[in-house]
Parts: structure tokens; C-alpha cells; sequence
């Protein structure tokens, strides 16, 4: 199972769609079903997608799989007892069969079927591949782990005293949970080819007039390069890569594991976090 996109409605989404374009550096991938859709160079038909609303709010966080994945995955979480809906053609590019799964705080997990693979587009070093994880804020950080380790069947990586960490493939965490007094989306973290781009997308951000509010530096979970930003639509938006592979026999670190020293929130402790800006940027989009 493979992260594939988030999906949010917002006030105002051609503006968003704007800063996306450019200096985000997505690429079009069409308008269906009263919805605006976005790619990266990777192999998914989009990564992100928005429609017109009143206020703004996560609509899904969205997977794709095989078809013996999702359907394999719906069955577990229909065994584990929570909400589980099906469809069977995705009005969205590449449609597919599926399920939309409800989380405890209301979260909407879809899973897609992908009948065959998409395409890469020729990697840029200066435009995303894909998304690479999620995180999302919530009120009871325990009960969403036991949701998506029983309903679908992924795996903890981490456990900070701010965060855990989930993942549903090799990659370290394609989710992440962390404690907060309401349930929203906290960033979405867009994957570049390597390290140069990420750095080259801060500076690309700043010629633009958005400076980083976070990076760059490299976590310590995941052991990935970050640059974070406050979006003109409000929410936050990361660009990230080398974020690390782990697998059946990784040790699951606990908070303990992961004390800074004094004055240090990363690995390499030349940034500092805009503690003024960020808080209410991780608040702005719900799950109602
Ligand atoms: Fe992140």
C-alpha cells in the first residue's frame, strides 16, 4: 500500500491551485467531478486535490494499491468493526474500486485499487515525485494507533513525546499522529529527488516571499531533510527527501529513544522552528 494523496476543500482553491503551480511545483492533472487534481513526477495520477468550500477541511487521505491490497485491507477493517464504505469506480483521474475507511476523530482513509501502474513523468530536481507522509493532529494519539494498526494493518515506527509515527511499506512513516486538542491535518510532506532539491526549493520559496518557518534540517525519526512552509491558503506544506526504509525488524523507538540535547529539535540544529506561526497553520484544516 502506498500513500497517494490528500484531498482538501477550501475557500478560494484557484488561488491555492496558483501557489501550487508555482513556486509548489506541481503539475496540473485536470479538473473532474468538481475538483482540482495535482501530480508530481511520480507514478500516481495525482498527489493532492482540491474543491471549492465555505470553510477549510480534509476531505481524505488517500491510498492506492493492488487489488488484492484493498480488498484484503477491507476486509480487515470490516472484521475489525469500524466504518467501512465502498465504491466502485473513484470519480477521479485513473478512477478504481475501493473503500473509504473512518478513523477514530472522523478521519477519512480511501484506498484505491489501481488496475495498472501510472506512468513516471522524467524526473525534475526542482518539482516534487509524490507525497511521502501525512501528519495529522489529534486528541487521542493511542486509540488512532490501535485504529490503524488493527483496521489496516500498518505498523508503528516511532513514538515521540510529540508524535507516532506509522507506516504501511517500507518507507518509515507514511502517517504520523500527533498530540493535539483537535483533530486536523498538521503538514503534508512532498518528496524531491534529493537533498539539492529540497534546498533549492527553499531558496526558489523565498525568492517568491515565503520563508521557511522550519529548515532545513534533518529529523531525527525517518532521518529525512525538511524545509517546512506556511501556504497562502493556510495550511503547512513541507518538502522532504531520504527519508529512511525500515522493515519487519525495526526496533520501535520510544520517546526516550528520541531526546534532543538542550537547544536542539534536529539533527543538524542551524534552523530554528517559528513556534509564532506554526501552531494555528496545523489547526486550520479539519475532519468534520
Ligand atoms: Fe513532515
Amino acid at each position: 500500500m502506498r500513500l497517494r494523496s490528500v484531498e482538501l476543500a477550501l475557500p478560494q482553491a484557484q488561488a491555492a491551485a496558483e501557489f501550487l503551480l508555482e513556486p509548489w511545483r506541481l503539475i496540473a492533472a485536470g479538473t473532474q467531478g468538481g475538483a482540482l487534481y495535482f501530480r508530481g513526477t511520480g507514478p500516481h495520477p495525482y498527489i493532492l486535490s482540491l474543491r471549492e468550500a465555505a470553510a477549510p477541511e480534509v476531505l481524505a487521505i488517500e491510498f492506492s494499491g493492488s487489488p488484492e491490497e484493498v480488498a484484503a485491507l477491507q476486509a480487515r477493517a470490516r472484521a475489525a468493526g469500524v466504518p467501512v464504505d465502498t465504491f466502485a469506480e473513484l470519480d477521479a483521474p485513473g478512477g478504481g474500486a475501493g473503500c473509504i475507511v473512518t478513523g477514530p476523530e472522523k478521519q477519512k482513509y480511501r484506498f484505491v485499487a489501481e488496475a495498472a501502474p501510472v506512468a513516471e513523468l522524467p524526473a525534475e530536481r526542482d518539482r516534487p515525485l509524490q507525497i511521502t507522509h501525512a501528519v495529522l493532529n489529534s486528541v487521542d494519539v493511542a486509540a488512532c494507533e490501535r485504529f490503524v494498526e488493527t483496521a489496516l494493518g500498518f505498523r508503528v515506527s516511532d513514538r515521540t513525546k510529540m508524535m507516532t509515527f506509522v507506516r504501511c511499506n517500507r518507507k518509515h512513516h507514511a502517517l504520523a499522529y500527533a498530540h493535539s486538542d483537535v483533530s486536523s491535518l498538521n503538514h503534508i510532506a512532498f518528496e524531491m529527488n534529493d537533498v539539492d532539491g529540497v534546498m533549492r526549493g527553499i531558496g526558489r520559496m523565498r525568492d517568491a516571499g515565503y520563508d521557511v518557518v522550519w529548515g532545513p534540517g534533518r529529523h531525527g525519526p525517518g532521518d529525512n531533510v525538511f524545509g517546512y512552509f506556511i501556504a497562502p491558503f493556510g495550511g503547512i506544506v513541507e518538502y522532504t527527501a531520504e527519508v529512511s526504509e525500515v522493515g519487519d525488524d525495526y526496533k520501535v523507538g520510544s520517546p526516550e529513544d528520541w531526546k534532543w540535547p538542550p537547544g536542539r529539535i534536529d539533527q543538524w540544529g542551524i534552523s530554528t522552528k517559528d513556534g509564532s506561526r506554526i501552531p494555528a497553520a496545523e489547526r486550520v484544516f479539519r475532519f468534520v
